[in-house]
């Protein structure tokens, strides 16, 4: 498995400076975030490095990336291939870099889009690419208040303010998020 060296040295090649520098602020967030509910900050730090891994190659490629992982393609996901970039993120990090580690690829599978019963790794990865330094939308107050929330009420309130975000723009919400929604309702009171 490569060390977060060769991660960034292959993000540098496959990246834009702007999106490199998102994933390390990520990676940081990540790692802090694992720190304070009690998870591998080892991890935390490896999965937010490798999170947008896909994130700037071609459509065509994205679908030939996912088309052999087992998890199918709904109708949104044909139409908005951009939420395939976490899926196919992590052929890229099996195939490239030798990720083996079933935590780490399952936060980078379902970043985009979050999903029902996510390990911590991949609700800590979901929130840290959220509320990383260089998102202009949180501000200090909700940063503050994540200190009194545990994971779940935090991956709600990500989960909300981004479903609220998708519709003020028009954009189509995927099926994963709303199903996470409605489960982190029951639990989240
Ligand atoms: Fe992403
Ligand atoms: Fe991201």
């Amino acid at each position: 498995m490569s060390e977060n060296r060769d991660i960034e040295l292959y993000l540098k090649k496959n990246l834009s400076e702007k999106r490199f520098m998102h994933s390390r602020r990520t990676a940081e967030t990540a790692e802090k975030l694992c720190m304070l509910y009690g998870y591998s900050p080892e991890k935390g730090r490896t999965a937010g490095l490798l999170h947008d891994i896909a994130r700037e190659i071609s459509n065509e490629e994205i679908f030939s990336l996912v088309a052999e992982d087992g998890f199918g393609i709904s109708k949104i996901e044909k139409d908005y291939p951009v939420l395939l970039h976490g899926r196919a993120g992590a052929v890229i990090s099996i195939r490239e870099l030798g990720i083996n580690d079933e935590e780490i690829l399952e936060a980078v599978r379902w970043h985009t889009t979050g999903r029902r019963r996510m390990n911590g790794i991949t609700s800590i990865l979901y929130v840290a690419d959220y509320i990383e330094p260089g998102r202009m939308h949180i501000d200090n107050e909700f940063r503050k208040k994540i200190r009194e929330m545990n994971l779940d009420q935090l991956v709600m309130e990500v989960v909300r303010s981004s479903i609220t975000y998708c519709r003020s723009k028009g954009y189509s919400v995927a099926e994963q998020t709303f199903m996470l929604y409605h489960d982190l309702e029951k639990k989240v009171s």
